[in-house]
Order: structure tokens, then C-alpha cells, then sequence
């Protein structure tokens, strides 16, 4: 009851006709539109995360999108264990040979995404049952992955979303057989095989009080084995309306105060209803057209809204920019992001700053306007 509750208070258009289309409303062609990477050149570096085909070259508009607005790109899915590390003695670098070649074939930096993360496991190594056989996965996982990029990545995402909301560990395979200190061996194993490459610890949440004090709690305790952490992700996957703006400033300052690069680097912001908030992939919601209010079109009093959020971030974000090295979106356009299928499947979602069609939306002008 509190979470429907939740969901119609949080959703006051929630049921309302529709009165105008996100392709229809889009102003102009991407064609003539200043490149996000030269508006905010000499602020931080504007990155996007890719899917397989993109990284591919097999979608010639999301190409063109990728190699006009972005300099710096994150692999979605396909550094991730199940693909770059199928079974015990096989690895598979084919796309992420590629992805790095595509990089620097037009001048990109990448992000590896992500070294450890309990998500999107093998499932060999889902079945190790004794530690021996996890610290030995760990290991050789780490180190031939972060040893094939070195100096080829400006940095990898180490370690991926360790904590719980209260700021304790959560509970993983990792944390139950290797004990209390994996994400500081993760650290100090990547810092071995990639003494070129920046080391970050990413999660989301992670500007919430009680779980950033937690993940400074981490990034001090790596620090305090002498072992090398250059940066922090934030994830930023927020909601309309509800952006924390308060906890991200202050995230910003207590971060960087710790001599981390501050980074934001899955930025989303969802426009449909939800219950929770966060990315944790295992929660789910069932699917409900009620929770599907805009498939036939979105207005365009919501794509302001989402507007006038992104501008409000963005704002915050130049005036730390100081201490924030890159803002990586989490995908190309609304069709293509996540949110699409997660937490309910089938859904139709607009998150992003590019419309189905690749359009700008209203959110794209908003941020750019924010360096008038
Ligand atoms: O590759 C298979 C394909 O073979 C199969 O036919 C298809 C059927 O569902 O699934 C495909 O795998 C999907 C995979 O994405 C690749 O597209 C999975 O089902 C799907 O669950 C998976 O979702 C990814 C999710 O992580 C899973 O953990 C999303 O694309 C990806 O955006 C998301 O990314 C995470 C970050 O890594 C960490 N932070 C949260 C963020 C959002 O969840």
C-alpha cells in the first residue's frame, strides 16, 4: 500500500492524455547541434556507455551521435565476466579489442567496465563452492584482463557496487570467500598488471549519506594499505523530480577531499514509476500497464521537467568541475537504454538526452544552455 501510495503521489500526471510526442516535439537534426564534447571541453569529458552492436559499427546513427557528442566511452556489457571470461580457461577479447581500436581510431578514451562485480558472473564461477578456487578466479581474472589493457584504458572501474544502502559490504560471493579485504586486493592486484591506468570504485547510491560514508570508509581503508585508488563513480541513475542535487554536492566535496577524481558515470534520468530507488539489478517489479504510462508518446510538460532536472545537475557540475574529471551517460538514445526492460520488462522509457529517432530532446539543449 505505502509503495502505491508512493507511485501516485510521485506520478501526478500519472493517466493523463497525451498531448504531445518526444518525435514530434524534437527540435531540429542532430546534424547542426554543438557536440556536448566541445561544449564542455575544458570542464570534464562527456562519455557514453555501448552496447554490443554499437561497439560494432552496426547502427550507423547511433554512430554518427557517438563520434560527434562523446570522447570518452564505457562498454555496457561486454568487459563484463560472462562475456570477457565465458569459462574457466577461455577468455574472449573480440569486442573488446574492437571497442578499444574504435576509441582510438577516432580519438575516444575507455573505460573499463568492470573488473569485479557480483552481476552478470560466469556461471562457473557461480558454482565455486571453496575459497581457494575463487581467490584463484579472482587473480588470474584480474590480472590478465587489467594486464592486456594496460596503458590502453584511461581507467577501470575495479570494483562495482560492493556496498549495501547502509554503507556495510554487501554480501557476495567475493566478500564470503575472500573475506573483508577483496576490494583492497582487487586494488592492489590492479595496480600491478595496470600501473598506466587510473583504478576507480564505482556504485550507485553511493551519494546517499549513510552508503557514502561507507564507500569513504573503503577508499580509506585502500588508501590506507598503501594501495593506489585514483577515482570514484557515482552512478547517477536518478528520477524525475527527485534528483538529490544537496547529497551530490556534498558527495562531490567529500570525495574529492579525499584526493579522488569525482565521476559520474551511468547518468540516466527515468521518467516512469517505480518503488525504489538505486540499480540494484536483482530487484524487479512486475509488469503492469499502469507502470507503462507513455508508451504511445511522452508529453511534453514531463520532457521539460526532465529538462529543467538535467539543467539543475548540470549546474552542479560546473561549479565543481574542479573536481569532477567526466560525465558518461548510460547509453545512446531512450530506445536503447536499460530502462527500457528494468525493474519491469517491455516498457518505453526516456531517460536519456537523445530521442528514438536520435533527435536532441528538450534535456540536450537544457545542458547546453547551462554554459550560456
Ligand atoms: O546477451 C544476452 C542475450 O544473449 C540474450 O538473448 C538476452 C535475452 O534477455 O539477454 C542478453 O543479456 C542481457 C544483457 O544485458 C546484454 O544485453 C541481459 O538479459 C540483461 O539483463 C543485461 O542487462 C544489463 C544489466 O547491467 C545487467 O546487470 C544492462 O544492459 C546494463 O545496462 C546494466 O548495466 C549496469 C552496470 O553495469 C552497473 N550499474 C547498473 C547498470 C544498470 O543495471
Amino acid at each position: 500500500m505505502k509503495n502505491k501510495l508512493w507511485t501516485i503521489l510521485a506520478f501526478p500526471l500519472f493517466g493523463m492524455a497525451i498531448a504531445a510526442c518526444s518525435g514530434s516535439k524534437s527540435t531540429g537534426s542532430n546534424a547542426g547541434e554543438p557536440a556536448l564534447k566541445d561544449v564542455f571541453k575544458k570542464d570534464f569529458q562527456i562519455g557514453a556507455a555501448l552496447n554490443g552492436s554499437q561497439i560494432e559499427e552496426k547502427d550507423p546513427q547511433a554512430d554518427a551521435v557517438i563520434k560527434k557528442h562523446f570522447n570518452v566511452l564505457t562498454p555496457e556489457n561486454i568487459m563484463k565476466c560472462e562475456i570477457i571470461h565465458p569459462t574457466l580457461d577461455k577468455y574472449d577479447f573480440t569486442l573488446a579489442d574492437k571497442l578499444v581500436d574504435y576509441a582510438a581510431k577516432n580519438k575516444m578514451q575507455v573505460v573499463g567496465h568492470t573488473l569485479i562485480w557480483h552481476s552478470q558472473l560466469s556461471p562457473f564461477v557461480r558454482r565455486m563452492q571453496n575459497a581457494d578456487s575463487v581467490k584463484q578466479f579472482f587473480n588470474n581474472h584480474i590480472t590478465t584482463i587489467a594486464g592486456r589493457y594496460n596503458g590502453k584504458l584511461l581507467g577501470w572501474d575495479v570494483v562495482n557496487e560492493a556496498l549495501n544502502e547502509d554503507g556495510t559490504m554487501r554480501k557476495t560471493i567475493f566478500l564470503d570467500k575472500l573475506g573483508d579485504d577483496y576490494v583492497t586486493e582487487a586494488f592492489r592486484l590492479a595496480q600491478q598488471a595496470a600501473p598506466n591506468t587510473q583504478l576507480y570504485y564505482n556504485d550507485y547510491n553511493n551519494e546517499q549519506p549513510q552508503k557514502r560514508a561507507g564507500c569513504i570508509a573503503l577508499i580509506k581503508k585502500i588508501q590506507a594499505a598503501g594501495v593506489r585508488i585514483d577515482g570514484v563513480g557515482i552512478q547517477g541513475h536518478w528520477h524525475l523530480g527527485r534528483v538529490p542535487l544537496a547529497d551530490i554536492e556534498k558527495s562531490i566535496e567529500e570525495y574529492a577531499a579525499l584526493g579522488m577524481k569525482v565521476m559520474f558515470t551511468e547518468v540516466d534520468i527515468e521518467v516512469l514509476p517505480r518503488n525504489f530507488k538505486g540499480a540494484d539489478v536483482n530487484q524487479r517489479m512486475a509488469s503492469d500497464p499502469k507502470l507503462n504510462p507513455y508508451s504511445n508518446g511522452i508529453p511534453d510538460s514531463i520532457l521539460q521537467k526532465q529538462a529543467q532536472d538535467y539543467a539543475n545537475l548540470f549546474k552542479l557540475f560546473l561549479k565543481h568541475k574542479d573536481k569532477i574529471s567526466r560525465i558518461t551517460f548510460w547509453g545512446v538514445n531512450d530506445g536503447q537504454s536499460w530502462l527500457n526492460g528494468w525493474p519491469v520488462r517491455g516498457r518505453t522509457n526516456y531517460p536519456l538526452l537523445f530521442d528514438r529517432s536520435f533527435k536532441p530532446k528538450p534535456a540536450y539543449y537544457s545542458i547546453i544552455a547551462t554554459k550560456k
